[in-house]
């Protein structure tokens, strides 16, 4: 039993166990697409740039499956189906901007999408059919003191997926961002209005591809926003958020 089966949430640091000839320049490449990630037309005042797509895992070959985007005014979408544990989306479906082929394709983003794979854990029966894999590239950038970047939901939640891991690829002159994991009990709340005996866990990650994974129906989890530091450039916090779950899609109703 893994650390995420047992405590319902593990980290990790997967530039230092992933690492593979090339991993530093895989790396580079991903940094450097999230240079000009398009913002979040779902939030245009929270500082927020992302880029969503979908894929599946076949579980007997381990093989990577980038599902179809949808195509509008010349740019490739891809859908995302929220769930009910968002309660600032609760229920709809989006669209975000797809990651491209390119990055699809870059090995270090695969390598990352197979080791968190491996980590989770299903029934059996359920290992017949594909896991959903959603890959967000989410990032917080804050150019003036006053800017404030907010990540969604702002308060202890769980996603609805099974398994949500988070990847750091750049942490550079930002205050807060930090994390908190709890139980689930205190989902909807802020970490300072927590128990502390309800709370695991509150760290920050730093270092390119310091990640933590969550196991969703044991813990709930949360980042603070983030600030501009002192130094004179914008503030830049940027993650890889992965999530997986079976094929079928939870019943809303349930
Ligand atoms: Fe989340």
């Amino acid at each position: 039993m893994n650390n995420l089966q047992k405590n319902g949430y593990a980290k990790y640091d997967l530039m230092t166990s992933l690492d593979y000839e090339g991993i530093e320049a895989d790396y580079k490449e991903i940094l450097d697409y999230f240079e000009d990630l398009p913002i979040d037309d779902y939030a245009p005042e929270a500082n927020r740039y992302r880029r969503y797509s979908r894929a599946l895992v076949l579980p007997t070959s381990g093989t990577i499956e980038w599902l179809p985007t949808m195509q509008r005014d010349g740019e490739e979408f891809s859908a995302y189906f929220q769930g009910k544990f968002n309660p600032e989306h609760a229920g709809s479906y989006r669209e975000f901007h797809s990651i491209g082929p390119s990055i699809q394709n870059n090995r270090l983003l695969q390598e990352i999408i197979m080791a968190n794979y491996r980590e989770t854990f299903w029934k059996e029966e359920d290992q017949i059919m594909p896991i959903h894999v959603g890959v967000h590239f989410v990032k917080l950038m804050v150019e003036s003191d006053e800017d404030r970047a907010v990540s969604s939901p702002d308060c202890l939640h769980q996603d609805g997926e099974p398994f949500t891991f988070a990847h750091l690829v750049e942490r550079s002159n930002v205050e807060g961002g930090t994390n908190a994991i709890g139980i689930p009990e205190v989902r909807g709340r802020q970490p300072e209005e927590a128990d502390e005996g309800d709370l695991h866990e509150i760290f920050e990650i730093t270092k390119p591809l310091e990640s933590y994974g969550v196991y969703d129906s044991k813990v709930s989890h949360y980042v603070s926003p983030v600030e501009k530091g002192e130094d004179d450039t914008p503030g830049v916090r940027s993650v890889i958020l992965i999530d997986y779950q079976l094929t079928v899609v939870a019943d809303m109703d349930e």
